[in-house]
């Protein structure tokens, strides 16, 4: 990808961001972000800054004007706090996408979204592939079942070029360690300060952990396929339980943290890993990176 104006609206945030770097040096690079989660040191030189926030429809329209290409990473991530905020998610996420996506048709560029596995909920069975029965268990799901169906529908009502990537759970630098973070910045924090690590429930529940530079490649990938309209897995196809990634991380950190158990959360998705013969026939989409290695180059660079 070359000579185009790229627009990446979360593009201060961790998946936006890497994403922003892997494009600035041969493309014009718009960064939308309003910096509530994301920071500005992320941006990469040479990226331009459109402050602003998604939910905005003029911001939106002025950022991915005459763009070519458009990397929608900016969402409220949080599945906890989509709970505690339901409607505030939907705002963000669906409002926010559907800016986007209104913004794309006047410019007439191509949109890939970050969709989630979270919308597939509870699964009758694994590995999920894109035609498994979705079922969103929290709002932050219901948001994204709602933005793969647009980003599908905007393509057949409106020939817009649309690609929406279900993201299973991505790790990699520039993930904070918050409250509402995701479970591999918590362990590696608590691991390296030497605090428990905290299994919720009895760490039997998978997740398909996903190093963030295999989601920058999908993401290219999607920029430049033919094969538009429509949603695409993008996970490693390796399932882990918490309570392996708790030892692994702690291996990894050479941490002698304890390992504890709190209270398990409610609605938790029990198994989620992805299927990935769709993305893989495509996309050419294969992911590089396995989780010990991600986990041992996060643990040296950080
Ligand atoms: C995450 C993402 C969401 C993404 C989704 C895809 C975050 C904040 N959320 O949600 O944006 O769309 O994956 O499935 O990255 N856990 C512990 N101890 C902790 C923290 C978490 O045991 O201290 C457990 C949780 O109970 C859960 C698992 O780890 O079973 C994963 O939790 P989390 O990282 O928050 O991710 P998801 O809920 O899967």
């Amino acid at each position: 990808i070359e000579d185009q104006t790229v627009v990446v609206t979360g593009g201060a945030g961790f998946i936006g961001s890497h994403i922003a770097d892997a494009l600035v040096s041969d493309n014009d690079v718009r960064v939308l972000d309003d910096c509530s989660t994301g920071y500005r040191e992320n941006i990469p030189d040479g990226a331009e800054l459109v402050s602003g926030d998604v939910r905005d429809e003029d911001v939106v329209s002025a950022a991915v004007e005459d763009a070519d290409l458009v990397f929608h990473e900016a969402a409220e991530v949080s599945v906890q706090r989509s709970v505690e905020q339901p409607k505030r998610s939907n705002e963000v996420n669906v409002g926010g996408t559907l800016n986007v996506l209104e913004a794309a048709r006047d410019a007439d560029a191509r949109v890939v979204l970050a969709s989630s596995c979270a919308i597939y909920g509870v699964p009758d069975s694994v590995p999920l592939s894109e035609t498994e029965r979705l079922g969103p268990r929290s709002p932050y799901g219901v948001d994204k079942a709602a933005i793969d169906s647009y980003a599908e529908v905007y393509h057949e009502q409106y020939g817009l070029e649309t690609v929406a990537l279900r993201y299973f759970n991505a790790y990699g630098p520039r993930q904070t360690a918050g409250e509402y973070s995701g479970v591999i910045s918590i362990f590696l924090d608590q691991a390296r300060r030497g605090d428990p690590i905290t299994v919720e429930g009895e760490g039997e529940q998978t997740r398909d952990f996903i190093h963030v530079s295999d989601v920058v490649r999908a993401n290219l990938a999607a920029a430049t396929t033919d094969a538009v309209g429509e949603s695409y897995n993008v996970g490693t196809g390796e399932e882990t339980s918490i309570l392996t990634l708790a030892e692994t991380v702690k291996r990894a950190a050479d941490s002698d943290s304890d390992i504890v158990h709190v209270e398990g959360r409610e609605g938790d998705i029990p198994r989620s890993v992805a299927d990935l013969s769709k993305s893989r026939e495509s996309l050419g989409y294969e992911p590089t990176v396995s989780l010990e290695d991600g986990l041992r180059t996060l643990v040296d660079d950080e």
